[in-house]
C-alpha cells in the first residue's frame, strides 16, 4: 500500500501502522541474515516489543474504533484479525522466554514472520483499503494511537 495515495482523513493513523510493518518485515529480514547468536536474540527480543506493542494499539484504538462506526461490515474481518494476533502473541510469549539454546528458537521466529507476513497482507489488502473506501475518519484517534505506543515502547525498555 502506498502512503502517498491515503487520504487526509486516514493517512496518519494507516501511515503509522504501515511504518510498523515495514519495521517489523525488516526485522524479520535481519534475523535471517544475522550470523550471531546473541545479536539473533537481540533482533527476535526487538521484534517481539514492535508486533507487542503494534497488536495493542489495533486492539486497544484501532479496531475497536471501526468496529464502532461499521460493525456490520468490519466485523467478521476484525475478529479474523483477532484470532490472528493470538496466535502470533502465543509465539512471541514462547520466543520471549526462550534463547538460541532452545533448538526450536530460529523455526519459531521464522514462523512469527510467515504469520506477520500473512496477517499484515490482509491489513493492508482488505481492512485498510475498507476503511478508505468507506471514508472512515481516522483523525479523531491518531493522537491516541501515536501516544500509546510511545508509552508503551518506554516502558518496554530495559531499565
Ligand atoms: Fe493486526
Ligand atoms: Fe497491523
Amino acid at each position: 500500500m502506498n502512503k502517498s495515495q491515503i487520504p487526509a482523513a486516514q493517512k496518519e493513523v494507516l501511515s503509522l501502522l504501515l511504518d510498523d510493518h515495514k519495521k517489523a518485515k525488516k526485522l524479520f529480514k535481519e534475523f535471517e541474515a544475522e550470523k550471531d547468536d546473541a545479536a539473533k536474540e537481540k533482533i527476535a527480543q526487538e521484534v517481539c516489543t514492535e508486533l507487542t506493542v503494534h497488536a495493542a494499539i489495533e486492539e486497544e484504538i484501532f479496531y475497536p474504533f471501526l468496529r464502532d462506526q461499521k460493525p456490520e461490515l468490519f466485523g467478521d474481518l476484525l475478529n479474523e484479525a483477532l484470532v490472528e494476533h493470538a496466535s502470533a502473541k502465543d509465539l512471541i510469549a514462547q520466543i520471549q522466554a526462550a534463547s538460541m539454546e532452545d533448538e526450536l528458537y530460529e523455526a519459531k521466529v521464522t514462523v512469527l514472520g510467515e504469520y506477520i507476513a500473512h496477517h499484515v497482507t490482509e491489513e493492508e489488502d482488505e481492512l485498510f483499503p475498507k476503511v478508505i473506501s468507506q471514508k472512515i475518519d481516522l483523525r479523531e484517534i491518531a493522537a491516541a494511537m501515536a501516544e500509546r505506543k510511545e508509552e508503551m515502547l518506554q516502558s518496554a525498555l530495559p531499565a
